[in-house]
């Protein structure tokens, strides 16, 4: 097994919007603004660096319990980000996807995903996986919901569930787990996000609020990545042995 110096899937929880925003005296709304335009650098840095997957949480399950007009905001910043940004992102290869559950999202919010996704699924360059309405534990109970119906009409039986089969029901089963997860803003949690997908993912956590997070700060999260050992369970001589022969 080789330590990678590169990861194939950074996960990012962009966090930091409103307190960016307050230290300007300015309205959250500013914040998050300047946390899209942010995220536009973050996804040039990374095609540029070959990254393979860049996951965003941009909304988790649980952002419904802020102000409504602050979530009437961000779904509107979200439908007019993909409207600008689309053309851009496909001339670049990028296949952009979403994950999280849809029945909760606007109409016309939706529409334009699907538009998005169908346009894009053709291309073979970086992965964009937006997260909207995703949590965690909203991603393990449908992929559960995916097997009980199955034993429900005899197609698998209880004793098949297997941590492979739960794993091929989650969102983005067709893709490799986050390597790399970076959630900025000194938070140290992870928010109800890739719950089973960060198992072995290495943590990366900064002070730098959301707005804040360039390409040197990038760099400095890729720069930690490559000097960690990822050991899978194995010790760290047996990592040793194996990268010698
Ligand atoms: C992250 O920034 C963006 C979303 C959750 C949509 P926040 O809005 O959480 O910013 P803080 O944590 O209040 O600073
Ligand atoms: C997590 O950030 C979700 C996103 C960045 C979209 P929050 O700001 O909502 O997380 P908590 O509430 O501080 O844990
Ligand atoms: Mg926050």
């Amino acid at each position: 097994m080789t330590t990678l110096t590169l990861p194939q899937h950074i996960a990012i929880i962009m966090d930091g919007n409103g307190r960016w925003a307050k230290k300007r005296f300015m309205p959250r709304l500013a914040g998050h603004r300047a946390g899209v335009e942010a995220a536009r650098q973050v996804v040039k840095n990374c095609v540029k660096r070959n990254i393979k997957v860049l996951s965003l949480f941009a909304f988790s399950s649980e952002n419904w319990r802020r102000p409504k007009q602050e979530v009437s905001h961000l779904m509107e910043l979200f439908l007019t980000g993909l409207e600008r940004e689309v053309s851009v992102l496909h001339e670049n290869n990028i296949q952009l996807r979403f994950i999280g559950d849809r029945t909760r999202l606007n109409p016309a919010l939706c529409k334009k995903i699907l538009e998005v996704e169908m346009l894009t699924r053709p291309n073979t360059g970086m992965v964009l996986l937006i997260a909207v309405d995703y949590g965690g534990q909203w991603d393990i109970c449908q992929a559960m919901r995916q097997l009980a119906q199955a034993v429900e009409t005899g197609e698998l039986k209880s004793s098949d569930i297997t941590p492979e089969k739960i794993a091929s029901k989650l969102s983005f089963a067709d893709l490799p787990d986050p390597d790399l997860f970076i959630r900025t803003s000194g938070e140290l949690r992870i928010s109800n996000f890739m719950l089973w997908q960060l198992a072995y993912a290495e943590l990366y956590f900064t002070d730098i609020l959301w707005p804040d997070f360039n390409e040197k700060e990038l760099d400095k999260a890729l720069a930690h990545y490559a000097n960690r050992e990822r050991r899978y369970g194995y010790s760290s001589e047996q990592l040793i042995c194996s990268n010698n022969v």
